[in-house]
């Protein structure tokens, strides 16, 4: 029986042609939104494996693809995968770590900047035709330099967004489940401390850690009522993780200074109580959305694939 692959979104068309060198049949949906579950059961029928870019595969997607072998999600999370139904029946699942860590740092560093200096607000204020002329308190904001990071959840891209904060001489404090190498702390500077402390003492914090059951609503009320007044919450992991109507509470009520969400719990859906807020940042989960990163994403999640599905040069049987 030959492999038969579903590319469940548009991705980039160099690593579809790669794909077509090792895979006889490639089914793709050409569309660039999501499949929908019933749409994905009836076209998932006989594929060995999937490419997908973000699109949710259930237990039912699943049990719907009997020969099913592997999947590869083009990104590093891969909440959109149920992991249990496919470890039951020994479907490899692979994700692109690696490849977007810098450009999701960047995004992370760019979100919390705008956040903090009122980036996105002071836009709109000048867009509207508000701006009539110079005052020495006109949307002021908060500092970066020299303030006190915070970094819920020190992997990859935690680690990388620590290193920037070197350029702007922050002093750096994490939370993870697991501290890091002594010697790897030393080379970021950077200090583990418990949850509570970090969300006391930072006047930054960015929120990066996986989600999971065990993470979901990690930052809620409590979390939330222990910031300083003056302190900002950046999410670029998954909107699950921080409790949004906790925080849209804490944010109407300023009792922070303000929010940057690039992720939302769910999206593309997210609380339209936020459009209200002028103290929120908003963005359609672009954390490695650059063109070179999205590119390498999908090249990645392409050569995933052909070696869980046994076909890369080491079986020596590409299809052409
Ligand atoms: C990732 O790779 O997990 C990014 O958030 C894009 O989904």
């Amino acid at each position: 029986m030959t492999d038969k692959v579903l590319v469940t979104r548009r991705v980039a068309p160099e690593a579809l042609a790669k794909l077509r060198r090792f895979v006889e049949q490639v089914d793709v949906h050409e569309g660039n939104t999501a499949l929908s579950e019933a749409e994905l059961i009836e076209r998932v029928g006989d594929a060995t494996g999937l490419l997908v870019p973000g699109d949710v595969i259930s237990a039912a997607v699943v049990a719907a693809a009997p020969r099913l072998r592997a999947v590869a999600a083009v990104s590093v999370g891969y909440n959109n995968l149920d992991i249990g139904a496919m470890n039951a029946r020994g479907i490899l699942a692979t994700n692109t770590p690696d490849v977007l860590t810098d450009t999701t740092a960047d995004l992370g560093w760019a979100l919390m900047m705008a956040t903090a200096r009122r980036v996105t607000e002071a836009e709109h204020y000048l867009r509207a035709g508000r701006w009539r002329e110079w005052q020495a308190d006109l949307l002021l904001g908060q500092d970066v330099h020299h303030s006190t990071l915070g970094i819920i959840g020190m992997g990859r891209i935690g680690q990388a967004i620590a290193r920037r904060a070197r350029g702007f001489d922050m002093n750096v404090l994490y939370h993870n489940r697991s501290r890091l190498d002594e010697a790897v702390e030393r080379s970021l500077a950077a200090e583990w401390v418990a949850k509570d402390e970090l969300f006391r003492r930072a006047d930054h914090v960015v929120v990066v850690v996986p989600y999971s059951p065990a993470t979901r609503h990690l930052i809620g009320t409590a979390e939330l009522a222990l910031m300083k007044p003056t302190a900002t919450l950046t999410n670029i992991a998954r909107g699950g993780v921080v409790d949004e109507e906790a925080l849209l509470a804490v944010l109407r009520d300023r009792r922070i200074a303000g929010a940057g969400l690039d992720v939302f719990e769910g999206e593309p859906d997210f609380r339209k109580g936020f459009l209200d807020l002028d103290n929120v940042v908003l963005l359609p989960h672009i954390g490695s959305a650059s063109a070179a990163t999205r590119f390498k994403m999908a090249d990645l999640a392409v050569d995933n694939l052909i070696a869980a599905l046994n076909l890369g040069p080491h079986a020596g049987r590409p299809a052409h």
